[in-house]
């Protein structure tokens, strides 16, 4: 292929006990999106990370416009004009976004050479608005939401004005209304002439926005292909190595008493008059798009902000929850949606992780129980399927999908009464989200009485006895499972027709 913009060959990238890439091939063309699939640990931020100089390959060459290169480090990769989104955030909280975006590559006044701050802060501007995003430059990323700090760090690869722009995951924390903002952008990239390696799990993703996609699965190049000429069937036989029942039909559970009632509750120009109401065994979806205020109305319940009215009952008993330790003394599991922060201490293995908020259970007068620890651990990790080295690897260098298992396993390990999570499967593949679906199914069968948050349309219509729909803080939709359908979801969540 003579004009390509980007061939790699033959990459070769080895960890302790695993080879990582075994002779990755990769091409792609200027004004292409090429998708990079493949399961969790498949190899895909490995590739990239080789490609930006984060790591070197043990074997295999890159060849940029016909050039032999040889990346040292990230600057010599950033040189080339490469630029990554990498699927962990890269940015720096307590900085504004136009500090963050010229992080690194400050622009600097002719003279005297002191840091132009006006003319970054200009540069931001200009960048948002080309790409019509309503973010102000000076505010610190920190008060963005997950969706806009994706978005700032687009920004930020656009404004080392890149030919080979990476986005590994960028949509899992997005949902539909951000989607298509990216999906926008991401045309006008390519009709500059920019080439777009694109890693996503989704498959709507890749049918929509990708040209070419290549296929690795554990480690090893599988094959590439035009998007065209494919289907959804014919990609997971490359990944998995089989066929695959890609849904995991939930199963009928009789529901037991009301173990958590809301009843109207508000919070002052945040969420407004919320009812619903949870039963032993009964799995609610609580869907809506991104702002529609589903997370500040756990986060109420949870006692990470209070309501301002309304009364919240568990069990049939009123209960008064302030803070996130009340709400887990009455038998509330919280799974947060920014597991960044909240969600897996990086540097502990994954054992240590998975035992750490069941640590006094398993232990007995103060010195823990080793053996029962090693059988959780074993459980959980099983059913999750937690692709690692060994229970004793350090959770950062885990996948992201990988990571991701281990903190649902942490708190699936707790065995609530009540479990609240937002968007589970965020950055999971297929072939493990159909096995994670069924292991909550089993817990909900057990009696959990289970909360799901998810934007995932197809997720909610598969997991949930009953969905509550919102939009701009109030609710706008109830439906049973067996009413419910992807039409009526939307309708409900843009807030097209109210129902009550
Ligand atoms: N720094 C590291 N040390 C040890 N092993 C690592 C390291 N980074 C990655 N690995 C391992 O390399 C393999 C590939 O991981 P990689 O992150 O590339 O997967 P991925 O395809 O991006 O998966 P996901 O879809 O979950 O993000 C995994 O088995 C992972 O555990
Ligand atoms: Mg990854």
């Amino acid at each position: 292929m003579g004009n390509c913009l980007l061939e790699m060959k033959g990459i070769k990238k080895y960890f302790p006990g695993i080879k990582a890439l075994d002779g990755v091939d990769y091409t792609i063309r200027a004004g292409e999106v090429h998708a990079l699939i493949g399961e969790n640990g498949a190899g895909k931020s490995t590739l990239v990370k080789v490609l930006t100089g984060i790591y070197h390959p043990e074997e295999g060459k890159i060849i940029i416009q016909g050039v032999e290169v040889d990346f040292k480090n990230p600057l010599d990769s950033q040189k080339a004009s490469i630029a990554a989104i990498h699927q962990e955030a890269t940015m720096f909280p307590d900085l504004s976004v136009t500090e963050n975006i010229y992080m690194g590559h400050h622009l600097k006044k002719p003279f005297p050479r002191t840091i132009d701050w006006k003319e970054m802060k200009h540069k931001t501007k200009v960048l948002l608005e080309k790409l019509e995003l309503d973010i102000n430059p000076d505010t610190k990323v920190k008060n963005l939401s997950v969706a806009q700090r994706h978005m700032v760090e687009i920004v930020k690869a656009l404004s080392l004005d890149a030919r080979i722009v990476i986005m590994d995951e960028p949509t899992s924390a997005l949902s539909l209304k951000e989607v298509e903002d990216l999906y926008r952008i991401i045309r006008q990239l390519k009709s500059e002439g920019k080439a777009i390696v694109f890693i996503s799990h989704k498959f709507e993703d890749i049918f929509e926005i990708a040209d070419y996609f290549t296929v690795l699965r554990d480690g090893k190049y599988i094959g590439q292909g035009r998007v065209a000429d494919t289907d959804v069937d014919a990609i997971i036989q490359m990944m998995v190595g089989r066929s695959l029942n890609k849904m995991f039909p939930k199963r009928a559970v009789e529901h037991g008493n009301t173990v958590l009632e809301v009843k109207r509750i508000s919070r002052v120009g945040i969420f407004k008059d919320i009812s619903f109401k949870l039963h032993k065994g009964e799995i609610l979806g609580l869907f809506g798009l991104v702002g529609a205020g589903r997370s500040d109305v756990i986060q109420a319940i949870f006692g990470i902000d209070l309501k301002t009215e309304g009364e919240v009952f568990i069990n049939g008993k009123i209960a008064e929850i302030k803070n996130p330790a009340e709400a887990m003394n009455y038998g509330i599991a919280y799974i947060p949606e920014d597991r960044q922060l909240q969600g897996t201490i990086a540097k502990m293995n994954i054992r240590e992780n998975l035992t750490l908020p069941i640590i006094d259970k398993i232990s007995r007068y103060s010195f823990l129980d080793s053996a029962e620890e090693l059988k959780i651990t074993q459980k959980f990790g099983r059913r999750m399927d937690i692709k690692a080295s060994g229970w004793e690897q350090p959770v950062n260098d885990l996948s992201g999908g990988n990571q991701q298992k281990v903190v649902l396993a942490k708190w699936l390990a707790t065995r609530p009464e009540i479990l609240i999570m937002d968007e589970p499967t965020k950055g999971i593949d297929v072939a493990t989200k159909a096995r994670v679906h069924e292991f909550i199914s089993v817990l909900a069968k057990q009696g959990m009485a289970i909360l799901l948050i998810s934007s995932e349309i197809p997720e909610i219509l598969c997991m949930s006895d009953k969905i509550v729909v919102m939009y701009e803080g109030t609710v706008t939709g109830r439906f049973n499972r067996d009413e419910a359908d992807s039409e009526k979801l939307l309708k409900a969540a843009t807030g097209d027709q109210r129902q009550l």
